[in-house]
């Protein structure tokens, strides 16, 4: 018995940070982050019937390739699923996949994967008939115990992780993702021009990055400001107001950046050119009133989020004042996508 699957999961960007874990894939804090249109992770999977055994047996082919760096992730998301996916022991796997975007420029790769191979993994699962509660709740679960922020690519526009309060209710899951709906229209167009300063591999995997966050000595004070941010930046995004969304949005990616210059073992992923370009902007906002502002991943490159009505006077900045300042003078044009993840017959 055969079948075969498959499905395109967007990237995301985090407007309020996940940094720190405890459990298994469980946030310290809650995120928020949209999704985006054009970068994403197409994979298909193909599973054939097998004896079954204790192991897992898969493989895994990054645009043709065998990838056993990769292999190492898909395992582990594997041993995680649980009993409720023991089925899969029944079955060879094969994943395909590929990427939208290159390697290593400010887009999360582990995201968007982690949520396509979720998807496949659950279509695969209700084809044979062992999927129990909803779908997409529970490919945002699945995707979760393969990269965190994954479980926020499962919709599209903008997605929240992590329990939280807003409006005095208590909202949100710390399991898996939900989609934000309450957002302004003047929000319904976010674009993302994505500032390329240095493409060469993590100095830091992000399994690191976040265990520098237990015993740090700002976390519980971190745990406040991002439920607090959290709150802020909802309502922002609910009443369209631009000041807070970017004070929020700045203020939650040097966040980031501060809290692991901070950790016992310090990082500093942030280039000169990163910090030259977000003194460029703040100064542009300054002279233009431009309704843009950034934010970072971990590592040096910059997302200049803006609303589309500013477009063409940001793009002009971006071309004018900051080419210069990127690698091979380069960046990435994306924008917010609202669809979310697309499955297709395979
Ligand atoms: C800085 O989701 O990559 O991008 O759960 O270990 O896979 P793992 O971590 P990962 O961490 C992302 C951290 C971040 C912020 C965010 O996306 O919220």
């Amino acid at each position: 018995m055969t079948g075969q699957v498959y499905w395109e999961a967007p990237s995301n960007i985090a407007l309020v940070k996940y940094w720190g874990k405890k459990g298994l894939q469980l946030p310290c804090n809650p995120s928020v982050s949209l999704s985006l249109s054009l970068s994403k992770t197409q994979t298909s999977l193909k599973w054939v019937k097998k004896e079954r055994t204790d192991e897992f047996s898969f493989d895994f082919f990054f645009e043709g390739e065998k990838k056993y760096l990769f292999e190492k992730k898909i395992e582990a998301l594997l041993e995680r699923i649980g009993p409720s996916f023991s089925f899969v022991k029944d079955y060879h796997l094969e994943f395909r996949s590929s990427n939208t975007f290159p390697h290593s420029v400010g887009i999360a790769s582990s995201a968007s994967s982690m949520a396509s191979f979720a998807l496949c993994l659950c279509s695969m699962a209700k084809a044979l008939g062992h999927l129990d509660g909803p779908f997409y709740e529970k490919a945002s679960f699945i995707s979760r115990l393969g990269s965190g922020s994954a479980c926020r690519s499962l919709y599209g526009g903008v997605a929240s992780w992590g329990e939280f309060s807003w409006q005095e209710k208590k909202l949100g899951s710390d399991l898996f993702a939900t989609p934000v709906s309450k957002v302004h229209e003047d929000f319904s167009e976010i674009l993302d021009f994505i500032l390329i300063v240095d493409s060469s591999p993590k100095a830091v995997s992000s399994t690191v990055g976040h265990s520098l966050m237990n015993g740090h000595p700002f976390l519980e004070a971190r745990i406040t400001q991002a439920n607090k941010n959290m709150e802020s930046v909802l309502d922002a995004l609910y009443k369209g107001d631009w000041e807070t969304f970017q004070n929020v949005v700045e203020n939650e990616a040097l966040t980031l950046h501060s809290l692991m210059m901070n950790s016992v073992t310090p990082f500093i992923l942030m280039k000169p050119q990163t910090f030259l370009l977000i003194e460029k902007i703040q100064n542009f906002r300054k002279k233009t009133g431009a309704k843009c502002c950034f934010t970072l991943d971990a590592g040096p490159n910059l997302h200049l989020l803006c609303l589309k009505s500013e477009e063409n006077l940001v793009r002009k900045f971006v071309q004018e004042e900051c080419k210069k300042h990127l690698e091979n003078g380069r960046w990435i044009e994306d924008k917010v996508g609202k669809d979310g993840p697309k499955f297709e017959e395979a």
